[in-house]
């Protein structure tokens, strides 16, 4: 099997080559994104390998029917980037690696709380100056605070158990609810109480029609004066034209980002040379009490092999029965 992997980076390469060293499936790598002006590059393929930011829409689908591609095989777990029902109605087969270390994401989530919390990238820059003193850098203690957790999937779940470890409280909100968290001592409650009584909220449900903006001026409204807001999951789950307004006006006290509503257009490249034009990204990125990283939750070795495994056990078993596994998609 011929498959062209879009958006590819070199240690996408090394770990692609590598975990398909004993199977029939050979690669090509792009480091262009797939989307419309692209899509010619899938001539002669037989599959396609696309990450969070390829433009996978209905005019893409009906250009790979064109050029015979059958598998669409994400390398993630989210697929809000991919038309569901145009590829089922074009009879591709869409796969993504439903579960990878969910702990890579939650302890990044974890990363940014404490970063946040501690004021760690202050503190760096401080020390690093000969500047030592403590002044403004006084955090809390997590243990006794409330945390809510959005979406208590394979992430939610591995960050419900860090914070009860950390001795806070957990409260979710999750259509399905997970016994073995109510277990730990997690709390189900409805998405108005949870924005009402957590001192800091995670998001870690997908993306999708029903949780766009889910994170609006009204939601941030019923959220606690100095609230804590991580994203680690899919940045349109964020208003974030609301966000710089609650943080303009003191009500978010701190905001961690993994992922931003346009980060297509910024993340995975080095900018550093280019003038930004995104004034939303750059109004976010002046607050001292935003700590925005681009889109690395994933990135950790275990976390990466995975992946790498995945997608290709999932390309092999091409004609594996929906339903039979959740890497499954359509
Ligand atoms: P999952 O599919 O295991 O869990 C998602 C959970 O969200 C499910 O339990 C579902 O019932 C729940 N949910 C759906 N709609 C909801 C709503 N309106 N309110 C509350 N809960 C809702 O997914 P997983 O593996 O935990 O990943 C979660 C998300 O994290 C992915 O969709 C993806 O967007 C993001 N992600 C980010 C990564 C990063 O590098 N920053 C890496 C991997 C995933």
């Amino acid at each position: 099997m011929k498959v062209a992997v879009f958006s590819a980076k070199p240690y996408d390469t090394v770990l692609l080559d590598k975990a398909s060293d004993s199977f029939n499936v050979q690669f090509s790598f792009f480091s262009d994104a797939l989307n419309q002006s692209t899509v010619a590059l899938c001539e002669g393929f037989d599959g396609v390998c696309v990450f969070v930011n390829d433009e996978v829409n209905s005019e893409v689908i009906q250009r790979l029917v064109k050029h015979k591609i059958t598998h669409i095989a994400l390398r993630c777990a989210g697929f809000n980037n991919v038309d569901i029902n145009a590829a089922k109605q074009a009879g591709i087969r869409v796969s993504r690696v439903a579960s990878y270390a969910p702990e890579a994401v939650a302890e990044h989530a974890v990363a940014l709380m404490l970063t946040l919390n501690r004021k760690v990238h202050k503190a760096y820059n401080r020390v690093r100056e000969g500047n030592f003193e403590l002044d403004g850098l006084m955090g809390f203690n997590l243990k006794g605070k409330c945390i809510g957790v959005i979406g208590t999937g394979h992430i939610g779940k591995a960050i419900a158990k860090i914070m009860r470890g950390f001795g806070c409280q957990v409260v979710c909100c999750d259509p399905v609810i997970s016994p073995a968290l109510e277990r730990l001592g997690a709390i189900y409650v409805s998405l108005e109480a949870l924005l009402a009584q957590s001192d800091i909220i995670s998001l870690h449900c997908p993306l999708s029609e029903d949780t766009y903006h889910l994170v609006d001026e009204t939601a941030i409204a019923r959220m606690r004066d100095g609230v804590m807001l991580i994203n680690t999951s899919r940045g349109g789950l964020i208003d974030t034209q609301a966000v710089i307004s609650g943080l303009k006006k003191g009500k978010i006290g701190y905001l961690g980002l993994d992922v931003y509503e346009m980060e297509s257009a910024l993340f995975f490249e080095n900018r550093s040379s280019e003038i930004i034009s995104d004034d939303v990204f750059e109004r976010l990125a002046t607050f001292h009490n935003v700590i925005i990283t681009g889109h690395q939750g994933f990135f950790t070795e275990e976390a990466m092999h995975e992946i790498a495994t995945a997608v290709v056990s999932n390309l092999v078993n091409h004609n594996a029965a929906l339903g039979k596994c959740d890497n499954i998609v359509v």
